[in-house]
This record gives structure tokens, C-alpha cells and sequence, in this order.
């Protein structure tokens, strides 16, 4: 990625853009009102970062920690990157910080996407995010299917790593 882009936690006067940048990436399923994403960053439990080209927000992402504070497990909201930007690895950068802030807490990422986002899936199975399940009609008003992905916990894909390399070929 280049240097031009500067990266900070995203704050209330932000939630105007993410909106906009909502409507022209998700027009059929629901793209959440500047309203909701002001909720969101109000969340203590929710980590919301973007990305700013000269102080303009150009992508967005959002995780979510649940569960027991000893255990949590996080879910990741949101990501997206501004069209004119894609393909600059910003949504890298962005899912680095994600999966840095629940490997901190060695916890597993869930996520929902739609099930013919060829860009999304090839990059969180990238990020070793495998599919669980597919849920039906997931989005609204699309009707569109959606898979639910699952990235197991550092120890877990340590414990993995371990075992394939222990056992004899
Ligand atoms: C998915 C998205 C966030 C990726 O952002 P991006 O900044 O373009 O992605 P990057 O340049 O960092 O690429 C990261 C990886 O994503 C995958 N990827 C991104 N665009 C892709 C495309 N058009 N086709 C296939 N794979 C793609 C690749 O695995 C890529 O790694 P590589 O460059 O080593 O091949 C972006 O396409 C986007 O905003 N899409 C619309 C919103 C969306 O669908 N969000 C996900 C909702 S679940």
C-alpha cells in the first residue's frame, strides 16, 4: 500500500461518508444509514478503523468483540473500500488490523458474505477464513444467500500448523 494513505479509528463525524460509501457498495441489501454507523463506533466493545487518501475516508471496516470478556469471539461487521481505490490493498491493511486485534485476544472472527462476492471471499480465505454454512435469503431486500465464514483462533491455527508439520509424508 502506499504511504499516502493514513489510517485511524473512525469517530462520529465519519459516519456521513461511510453511509455514502455504503450506498455505492451495497445498493441492494441494506446499506446502513450514517445513523447506525454512529451507534456503532459508540460501542466500547466495537473497533472501527479507516483508511483517509489526504484526509478523505476512502475504505472502512468494522469488528465487533462478543461473548465472555476471558473469551471472546469477534465478528466483523463491515469492510469497504471505495470503488476508484479497490485493488490497492487497502482491504489488506484493514483486515490486518482486524485479525491483529482478535489475535490479541486469541479469538475467532465469524463473518456473513454474500455468496457470489468473488472479491471478499478470495480475500478473507486469504486470511484463512474457511465457510461454515451457506444462510438463505440472508440479505435484504436482495434476497440474496450469504456464507457464514469462520477464521479459528491463533491457537487453534497454531495447534494446525504443528499437526500438519508433525506428521510424516
Ligand atoms: C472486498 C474488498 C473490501 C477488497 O478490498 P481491496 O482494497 O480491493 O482489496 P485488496 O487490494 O487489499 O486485495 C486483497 C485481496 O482481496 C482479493 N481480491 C480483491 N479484489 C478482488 C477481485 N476483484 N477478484 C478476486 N479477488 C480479489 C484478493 O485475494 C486480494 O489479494 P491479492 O491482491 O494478493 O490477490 C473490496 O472489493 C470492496 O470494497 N468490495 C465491496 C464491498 C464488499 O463486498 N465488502 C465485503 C462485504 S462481506
Amino acid at each position: 500500500m502506499s504511504e499516502q494513505f493514513e489510517l485511524r479509528e473512525l469517530r462520529r463525524e465519519d459516519a456521513g461518508r461511510c453511509a455514502d460509501l455504503e450506498q455505492i457498495l451495497f445498493p441492494g441489501d441494506n446499506p446502513w444509514p450514517r445513523d447506525v454507523f454512529a451507534v456503532e463506533f459508540s460501542h466500547p466493545t466495537n473497533f472501527y478503523i479507516g483508511a483517509f487518501d489526504e484526509g478523505y475516508l476512502v475504505a472502512y471496516a468494522g469488528l465487533a468483540m462478543m461473548g465472555p470478556a476471558d473469551d471472546p469471539e469477534f465478528e466483523i461487521h463491515t469492510i469497504g473500500v471505495d470503488p476508484e481505490f479497490q485493488r490497492k490493498g487497502l482491504g489488506r491493511v484493514l483486515m490486518d488490523q482486524m485479525m491483529h486485534a482478535a489475535d490479541s485476544h486469541d479469538g475467532p472472527v465469524f463473518l456473513e458474505v454474500r455468496t457470489d462476492n468473488v472479491p471478499a471471499i478470495s480475500m478473507y480465505e486469504a486470511f484463512g477464513f474457511k465457510t461454515l454454512a451457506v444462510r438463505k435469503n440472508y440479505y435484504r431486500p436482495s434476497g440474496a444467500d450469504a456464507y457464514t465464514m469462520q477464521r479459528p483462533r491463533l491457537s487453534d491455527r497454531k495447534d494446525q500448523q504443528t499437526d500438519t508439520e508433525g506428521t510424516p509424508s
